[in-house]
């Protein structure tokens, strides 16, 4: 286990890692996520004694690394693939390490038919593309067959093959109990390798959950219903505290409301269901959302929104005929369908005359749809 005790440290002016704390555990792999610059490297390197940390400390079961006698025993990491001299043969570079940490050299030919680099051992390193650089730094971390590995941005560079690799290798070391802390930017490799994840903004803890909590807490997450009566469900969803947006083939998307809610709510308004299902966010909608605060760099006029007029990654673009005359809504809950003001009326699926609904009659500043036209703003 790796333990994070209130770590902060400061470069000059920077304060790159800010009263950090979180525990890693065994038999998982664990994410570590952020924005550039958020100081994951700078936790990894503290974690190997490479930063000296203003005030905190780390333990790496239970001890600070410089007090482990074994160290490449006890931690193997990848920080910075290459960490080598440019002329020396990969297989020279770690035997040089495994002579330092006493370990035999044919465990140098293990970790190097480990990681796929058996017939390019003699190769100067210097020589390596960066996935073939990326490997060697794993075969280094995996020499001392340590329970704690820390490896920072280890895909970069990899071909699908080597990602897959990747994924599998720290899944099965996870299995054996080790612990494994992973930092990357691949969202979607990280939704399928880690299964739990830190998430840090600007030095400090945004998240510290299993992916399939943070994904569920997200508000990408919601609930797809589909049925003729949606203009008839649409108030009675709202006035139990959902927030309603069409979804793209005439179905509700509801969030904050779980599904049992949603059949609930259609079943007392006797409405018939034809679809009823929870649809999760993604980790990079979640990620997004969690840290959209923190991101220090962001390039100019790209601020991470669908192109216009389609709406947010993830949100779906309202489809034709559904929602408020474009500039009315408010963002993220503009007005119900039927409601715009500007002579675009939607019309509800199903809003039965008569029966009740409010649905085709609320202000365009009542909670419902957003500005559809106008690009969308996640609802916060
Ligand atoms: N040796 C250093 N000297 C000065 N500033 C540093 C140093 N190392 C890191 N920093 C600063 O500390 C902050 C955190 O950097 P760090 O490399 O830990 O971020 P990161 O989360 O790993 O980012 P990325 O995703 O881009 O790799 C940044 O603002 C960085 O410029
Ligand atoms: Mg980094």
């Amino acid at each position: 286990m790796i333990q994070v005790n209130h770590l902060t440290k400061r470069f000059g002016p920077k304060t790159a890692v800010n009263d950090l704390s979180f525990d890693v555990q065994p038999g998982v792999v664990t994410g570590f996520l952020g924005p550039n610059g958020a100081g994951k490297t700078t936790t990894l390197r503290a974690m190997v004694g490479l930063v000296r940390p203003d005030a905190g400390a780390v333990t790496i079961n239970g001890t600070n690394y410089h007090d482990i006698p074994a160290p490449t025993h006890e931690v193997g990491a990848l920080l910075e693939a290459k960490a080598y001299h440019p002329g020396r043969r990969a297989r020279d570079h770690l035997v040089a390490l495994a002579q330092a940490s006493r370990i035999p050299s044919r465990r140098v030919d293990e970790v190097l038919g480990l990681v796929g680099l058996a017939d390019a051992g003699k190769r100067k390193a210097g020589t390596f593309s960066l996935g073939m650089a990326q490997r060697l730094g794993i075969a280094a971390a995996l020499l001392g067959d340590p329970p704690v590995l820390l490896l920072d941005e280890p895909v970069n560079g990899l071909d699908p093959e080597g990602i897959v690799w990747v994924r599998t290798l720290m899944q099965a070391l996870a299995t054996e109990g080790r612990t494994v802390l992973v930092s990357s930017h691949l969202m979607s490799e990280m939704a399928l390798t880690a299964t739990h994840v830190i998430v840090i903004g600007r030095g400090k803890l945004i998240a510290d959950s299993s992916i399939e909590e943070l994904v569920r807490a997200s508000s990408g997450s919601r609930v797809r219903l589909r049925t003729p009566l949606a203009g008839a469900l649409v108030p009675r969803l709202q006035a139990a505290g959902g927030t309603v947006q069409p979804g793209d083939d005439g179905a509700l998307l509801v969030s904050g409301l779980e599904p049992e809610a949603v059949g609930d709510i259609a079943f007392t308004a006797r409405a018939p269901v034809h679809e009823l299902a929870r649809v999760e966010a993604s980790l990079e909608e979640a990620f997004m959302e969690l840290t959209q605060e923190d991101s220090e760099f962001r390039a100019q006029g790209v601020k991470g929104q669908g192109v216009k007029g389609q709406g947010v990654k993830g949100e779906p673009a309202a489809p034709q005929g559904w929602g408020a005359a474009a500039g009315t809504g408010v963002a993220g809950a503009g007005a119900p369908a039927g409601a715009g003001t500007g002579g675009q009326v939607g019309t509800w699926p199903g809003a039965p005359a008569g029966d009740g609904a409010p649905a085709s009659t609320s202000t365009p500043t009542a909670q419902g749809w957003p500005a559809a036209r106008q690009g969308w703003s996640r609802p916060s």
